[in-house]
C-alpha cells in the first residue's frame, strides 16, 4: 500500500517542493498528505498552493506550550494519514511527544555532513571553521538537535572564493536530491533503524 508524505515546512519550501514534484511525477510512489508551517508567510504555502496540496498554517506563538502546537499539528497530520513526516526546512525543534508518536517516520534535511555543525546556520559554521568538504545529511528525527541517526549524505567542495551563500547554494542542491532518494527509499519500505545505523536494503 502506498505510504503518505506530509511535511513539516517554515520557509522558503524547495526541499518540499523537491520531494512533492517527484510524488506528483510518479517516481516516488506515495501519496501526498500536507504542508504544515509554522509561519504564515512561509513561501512554502504559496508554493503548496500551485501544487493544489492542503496546506495549514499553525503559529506556534499561540500555543503557550510546545506540546500543544504540536497536538495540534499532529491532529491535522493525522487527519490526512500520513505515514511520513518530512521536516523540509521546519525551523523548530519537535518535542519528545511529538519525536515518540512518529518514532523512526520523521526525516529532517540538515545542510552539514552531520555530526559537525549541527543547529542553525550550518553552512556559515562550516565555512567558518574551515573546512574543505562541505554537504548536507538526511537523518530520522531524535530527541536531540539533528543527532538521529543518518540515512544519506552528500559532499561539495568548498573553494576559497565560496561565500556563505554559495556554499548554501552548492549545498541544496545535493539536499533536494538525498532528500528526494531518502523520501523513496522509506516509501519503497527499504530503511530499517538498528541503534545508530540505518540500513538501507
Ligand atoms: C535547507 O537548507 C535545509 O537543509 C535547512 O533549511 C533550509 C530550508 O530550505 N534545514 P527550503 O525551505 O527547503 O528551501
Amino acid at each position: 500500500m502506498k505510504k503518505t508524505v506530509s511535511f513539516l515546512v517554515s520557509g522558503r519550501g524547495s526541499n518540499f517542493v523537491a520531494v512533492a514534484k517527484k510524488i506528483i511525477a510518479g517516481e516516488i510512489k506515495a501519496n501526498l498528505g500536507v504542508v504544515i508551517s509554522n509561519k504564515k508567510k512561509a513561501l512554502a504555502l504559496e508554493k503548496a498552493k500551485d501544487l493544489k496540496m492542503a496546506s495549514h498554517y499553525i503559529e506556534n506563538n499561540n500555543f503557550s506550550k510546545r506540546e500543544e502546537h504540536e497536538e495540534k499539528i499532529s491532529e491535522i497530520l493525522d487527519n490526512h494519514k500520513t505515514d511520513l513526516v518530512v521536516a523540509a526546512g521546519y525551523m523548530r525543534i519537535l518535542s519528545p511527544f511529538f519525536i515518540k508518536k512518529y518514532s523512526n517516520r520523521i526525516i529532517n534535511i540538515h545542510p552539514a555532513l552531520l555530526p559537525s555543525f549541527p543547529g542553525v546556520n550550518a553552512q556559515k559554521q562550516a565555512l567558518d571553521y574551515g573546512v574543505k568538504v562541505a554537504g548536507c545529511t538526511t537523518h530520522f528525527v531524535d530527541e536531540g538537535v539533528d543527532s538521529g541517526p543518518i540515512i544519506m549524505q552528500k559532499v561539495v567542495e568548498v573553494q576559497n572564493s565560496d561565500t556563505t551563500d554559495s556554499l548554501a547554494e552548492k549545498i541544496l542542491a545535493e539536499e533536494h536530491l538525498i532528500l528526494t532518494e531518502s523520501v523513496r527509499l522509506f516509501c519503497e519500505g527499504r530503511l530499517t533503524v538498528k541503534g545508530r545505523k540505518v540500513i538501507i536494503s
